[in-house]
C-alpha cells in the first residue's frame, strides 16, 4: 500500500494534490493547522486509510512530536512506499530589508525551510530500517532562482530548500537506497497566497501591480491543473532525484 504525507493539505495546492492523490486509491495523511473535511469525506467514501494530524509547523517541538506520530504509525503498516509533500509555505513577510520584524520571519524560515530538513531527515532514517521506498517531493518556487524586491526571506528559504533537495538527493545516491527526493516549482497559482501577495504595499512589494494583472488577465494557473501534473510525474515511477521540476516542462506549456 503507498501512503501520501502532505503538509498544507487544508488549501491550495495541497489539497487540490490530495485530492487526486484519494483519486488514485492512495492512503491519506493530512497535516496542518485546520482539517479539510471535503478531504476527509472523500478518502471514507473510498474506503482509503485517511488521518489528519493538527500541526503548526512554524513550531520546532510540534513537529518533532507530530511527525514521530507520524511516522510511528506508517512505519508499522509495513507501507511499500511513502510519498512525502512538502508543500505548506508562507510569503510573509512582504517587506524590504530594514524593515522586517522579528517573528514573521522566524516563522517563514521555519515552515519553508527547517520543517522540511526535519521531516525529511526523521523520515530517511525510519526508511534505513524498514523496507518502506520514501519519495520526498518539496514544493519550491520561481522566486528561490529570481530575486524579488519585498520578498527576500521567502526567496531565501526556497533557495535554501532546492539546495537542501539536491544535496540529499545526492547522499541518498551515494547510499544506494531506494529513496528519491525532488524539488517542484508550481508556477503562480490562483490560491490564498495570491490574495495575501496582493494585499500586501507597493511600498513594500515593487512588483505588486504585476501580481494583480496577472489575477485581472486570468492568467493564474488552477491548482488542481499543477496537482495532476505533479502526481503525474511522481506516480509514473520516472522521477530524477535531485532534479527541481518546474510545472512549466510538464504541462507543456
Ligand atoms: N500560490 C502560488 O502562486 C505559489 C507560487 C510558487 C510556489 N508556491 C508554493 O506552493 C505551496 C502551496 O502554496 P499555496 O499557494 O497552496 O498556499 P495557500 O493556499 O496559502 O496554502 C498554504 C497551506 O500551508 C499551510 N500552512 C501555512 N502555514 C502553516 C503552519 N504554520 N503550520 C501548518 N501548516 C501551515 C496552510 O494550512 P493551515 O492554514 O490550515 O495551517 C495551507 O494548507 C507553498 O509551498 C508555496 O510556497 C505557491
Amino acid at each position: 500500500m503507498k501512503y501520501a504525507i502532505i503538509t498544507g493539505a487544508s488549501k491550495g495546492l495541497g489539497e487540490a494534490i490530495a485530492k487526486r492523490l484519494i483519486h488514485e486509491q492512495i492512503a491519506i495523511v493530512s497535516v496542518s493547522r485546520t482539517e479539510n473535511e471535503e478531504i476527509k469525506r472523500m478518502a471514507l467514501e473510498k474506503g482509503l486509510y485517511y488521518n489528519h494530524f493538527s500541526c503548526n509547523l512554524s513550531l520546532e517541538k510540534e513537529v518533532q512530536e507530530v511527525f514521530m506520530d507520524i511516522a510511528h504509525c506508517l512505519f508499522q503498516k509495513d507501507p511499500k512506499e511513502i510519498l512525502l509533500f512538502n508543500n505548506a509555505g508562507v510569503i510573509e513577510p512582504i517587506q524590504t530589508v530594514g524593515n522586517l520584524d522579528q517573528t514573521p520571519t522566524i516563522r517563514n524560515i521555519q515552515v519553508n525551510l527547517i520543517a522540511p530538513i526535519l521531516i525529511t531527515n526523521l523520515f530517511f532514517s525510519k526508511a534505513q530500517l524498514t523496507n518502506t521506498k520514501v519519495q520526498v517531493i518539496n514544493v519550491t518556487s520561481g522566486a528561490a532562482i529570481r530575486s524579488i524586491e519585498g520578498w527576500s526571506v521567502y526567496c531565501s528559504s526556497k533557495a535554501g530548500l532546492n539546495m537542501f533537495t539536491q544535496t540529499a538527493a545526492l547522499e541518498q545516491a551515494e547510499m544506494k537506497t531506494d529513496n528519491k527526493i525532488i524539488a517542484f516549482s508550481p508556477g503562480i497559482m490562483d490560491t490564498n497566497m495570491q490574495e495575501t501577495i496582493r494585499s500586501s504595499s507597493k511600498n513594500a512589494f515593487k512588483e505588486l501591480e504585476r501580481f494583480k494583472e496577472f489575477k485581472e488577465n486570468n492568467m493564474l494557473l488552477q491548482a488542481d491543473v499543477v496537482a495532476n501534473a505533479l502526481v503525474d510525474l511522481v506516480i509514473s515511477g520516472n522521477v530524477e532525484s535531485g532534479k527541481v521540476y518546474n510545472v512549466k516542462e510538464l504541462v507543456g506549456e
